[in-house]
């Protein structure tokens, strides 16, 4: 079962893409989401100082002090409520995150509910940690939100342990309205159901959306985030969790047996990343203008069904009246287009040949590349 885990089909696609342009053709890049910009240059300062000055030794497994602390003003200032810095734990991104509060909340053959379409690494973490995922399916009748309807649906062939819920939303960009998050974090809490909240695309949000915290609406949910997105650190992994106080010690306990403790120079550089935030801010105006423009162009090049892509930096949209197997379709037009994206199916195993899904984390000049190629393309294939 371990061994035959599914693979994170987006990176196949990023290695066919890599592949294309070291043959020598140029490549839009809009199949993966990762920031094209590194870390903010107050951490990268930062980095070049601790390499002198800083034995960068193990630390202990929730991290060093300063970051939970810093974390906890973080929450305060985004979200204006104050959490207990004991309840945050540091980890190796929120992959690391995820892995840890799943061993500590769950004992073999619990079972999780996930949305489909959804990050394909939940269900293949659940499979690798002997967990069950349930799919909880959702689509545009609910602009993409799961809903207590979902919730009673997924858990009527048996009671679940636990849901993961992310907002803003991989791959579709969906936030959470305050009073729809609520609604679910009340429903885990009545059917004794551990939340998990997926907060890892927070601080990346358009036109007047608000991305609430479940540790505003519960201190039993489990909150996963990062340094990843919105603070443009992808290689250095640092994550974090706030924890419910009872999983607090297991989580530790597990950290200290299965990985020691985060990367010391990642933690250090990400404690001055959270004073960056007027570089950071200048990333989302960035997203803001590609997102712009894939949604003004994708219509142009045939594609009108979009899901809502209100944060994240995703736009999910329906291909199957262009090609039944958007595996194909991206095949093609990475091959006669140069446009590198990422077909559904990673994200949807059963409805995903029909939808791709488009990363706006790149620069405008590589969407409105993409744009351009994508609807001369269409154009062709409507005169042929
Ligand atoms: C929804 C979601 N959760 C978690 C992760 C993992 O992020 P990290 O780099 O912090 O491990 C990703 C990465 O793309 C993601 O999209």
């Amino acid at each position: 079962m371990r061994q035959s885990i599914d693979p994170f089909y987006v990176m196949e696609v990023v290695a066919a893409a890599d592949a294309a342009e070291r043959a020598g053709n140029a490549v839009f890049h809009l199949e993966v989401g990762q920031p094209s910009t590194g870390a903010p240059a107050g951490a990268i300062a930062r980095a070049h100082e601790l390499l002198d000055t800083n034995v960068l030794g193990y630390t202990t497994s929730r991290g060093i002090a300063e970051l939970p602390m810093g974390i906890a003003g973080h929450i305060a200032d985004w979200h204006g409520i104050d959490v207990d810095p004991a309840r945050i734990a540091i980890a190796q991104g929120a992959s690391g995150a995820f892995v840890l509060a799943l061993l500590a909340a769950f004992e073999p053959g619990a079972r999780v509910g996930v949305t489909v379409p959804g990050y394909p690494c939940y269900r293949n973490m659940l499979a690798a940690l002997d967990l069950e995922a349930v799919p909880i399916r959702i689509d545009a009748t609910t602009d993409f939100v799961p809903t207590v309807d979902h919730l009673d649906a997924a858990s009527a062939t048996g009671p679940l342990d636990g849901v993961i819920v992310a907002s803003p939303s991989n791959p579709t960009g969906t936030v959470l309205s305050r009073a729809a998050l609520t609604a679910l974090v009340s429903w885990c809490e009545e059917h004794d159901c551990r939340f998990i909240s997926d907060e890892i695309y927070h601080g990346l949000i358009y036109e007047g959306a608000e991305a609430t915290t479940a540790t505003e609406l519960s201190d039993r949910a489990i909150v996963i985030n990062s340094f990843s997105k919105y603070f443009s650190m992808t290689g250095w992994r640092i994550g974090w969790a706030v924890l419910p106080e009872d999983l607090v010690t297991p989580f530790d306990r597990l950290a200290q047996n299965l990985v020691i403790c985060p990367p010391a120079i990642s933690q250090h550089v990400a404690l001055a990343a959270l004073g960056c935030h007027d570089e950071l801010r200048s990333h989302v105006d960035r997203y803001t203008e590609n997102r712009a423009i894939l949604l003004d162009g994708l219509p142009k090049a045939g594609m009108t069904d979009l899901a809502p892509a209100d944060g994240a930096f995703y736009v999910w949209a329906r291909t199957d009246h262009l090609a039944a197997d958007s595996k194909a379709l991206a095949a093609e037009w990475l091959r006669e287009l140069g446009v590198a994206a990422t077909p559904g199916v990673d994200f949807d195993p059963d409805e995903g040949h029909r939808w791709m899904r488009f990363s706006f984390c790149g620069t405008p000049e590589t969407m409105r590349g993409a744009i351009d190629a994508l609807t001369t393309w269409r154009l062709r294939s409507l005169a042929g």
